[in-house]
């Protein structure tokens, strides 16, 4: 057990990380918990404070592009072009792993290694400050909402983490895009706080979606309850799933439209898709265990509602 700190010490921070231990981190999309990525027990110690299955890898987090070619045996001109473009930023890439610094724990024995470099001047602070990466993951327990502010990590792990570094609400709200790309194609493997239209401004490719790891069958029924809350989440036609729940104290959750009978929540009253990314994980955990159920609107499928509307897809899944 932790006594477990908040506050903005970069340097009592990296003590902790040195020490081998874990600290959460902000970043643009969510709060990250963070351990060394070449300590493979500092990396454990992840896995256990989440009680996150150990075939499940982690992003790694870099500040440079230097670092960036010491951790990946390869890099497609495509990537390149993108990583220009786009970091420090919300944008994971999965590269052929360098086996030599990356340890087996970091990548679930896979063959590539998922990196990225930050846009969150504290944590590019910090990590310009150490010899080693971070990876990270959502600094929750796991299959729950990811946490956007200090207070949403210390809610799910106080006592289990010496350290959170607080900087302020995440920017972006929503994990960062996972791609893959190979000379002309690239695979979305995750969407998120890049969409696809951004990444059809800088390159002419083919996009394909991936298998998401969720879903491959190894995971199956494991991951399914990702995102979820406590209080029930209906996902989509809202009004039918009002009227089935007549009797119940509902909080629906929509871009901006209003529905009769229950309690509103708007993610954005000017319908800016940005700022419903921003909001939308920290709304699901106010409203969690308010309300007899939730009912979220299907976003626009464009731009972040692609990706809002994955997660919102996920933290339904638990109820089947
Ligand atoms: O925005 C983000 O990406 C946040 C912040 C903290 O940076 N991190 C994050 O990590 O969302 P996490 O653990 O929730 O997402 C990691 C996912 C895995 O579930 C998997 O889908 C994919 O990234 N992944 C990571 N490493 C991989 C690898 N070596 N091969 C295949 N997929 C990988
Ligand atoms: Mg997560």
């Amino acid at each position: 057990m932790f006594a477990t700190q908040v506050g903005s010490d970069i340097q009592k921070a990296i003590a902790f990380l040195q020490a081998g231990e874990t600290v959460a981190i902000p970043t643009e999309t969510v709060y990250g918990l963070a351990a060394n990525a070449f300590n493979a027990d500092a990396v454990v110690k992840i896995f256990e404070v989440k009680k996150r299955p150990t075939f499940n890898p982690l992003i790694v987090h870099t500040h440079s592009l230097e670092e960036v070619h010491k951790m990946a045996t390869a890099i497609t001109p495509l990537a390149s072009q993108l990583m220009e473009a786009y970091w420090p930023g919300p944008i994971s890439f999965l590269l052929p792993r360098n086996h030599q610094v990356i340890p087996d724990i970091v990548c679930a024995g896979l063959p590539q290694v998922a990196i990225r470099i930050p846009n969150n001047q504290v944590t590019l602070q910090l990590l310009q400050q150490i010899n080693f990466p971070l990876c990270a993951p959502s600094a929750n327990t796991f299959g729950y909402v990811s946490p956007t502010t200090a207070k949403h990590v210390l809610q799910g792990l106080q006592g289990q983490i010496p350290y959170i570094l607080d900087d302020g609400p995440c920017g972006v709200g929503i994990e960062s895009t996972i791609i893959e790309c190979t000379e002309d194609t690239i695979i979305m493997h995750r969407h998120g706080g890049i969409t696809a239209q951004d990444i059809e401004k800088i390159v002419d490719a083919k996009i394909i979606s991936g298998t998401p790891i969720h879903k491959k069958p190894l995971t199956s029924g494991q991951l399914k309850s990702h995102y979820a809350t406590n209080t029930p989440l209906f996902f989509d036609e809202v009004q039918q799933h009002i009227n089935a729940h007549g009797d119940k104290n509902i909080a629906v959750i929509s871009l901006a439209k209003d529905y009769d009978g229950v309690t509103n929540f708007h993610l954005s009253k000017s319908k800016n898709l940005s700022e419903a990314a921003k909001n939308i994980f920290a709304l699901l955990r106010k409203l969690d265990g308010q309300f007899d159920l939730m009912i979220a609107e299907r976003m626009p499928n464009e731009g972040l509602g692609i990706a809002i509307n994955d997660r919102l897809h996920r933290a339904q899944a638990t109820m089947k």
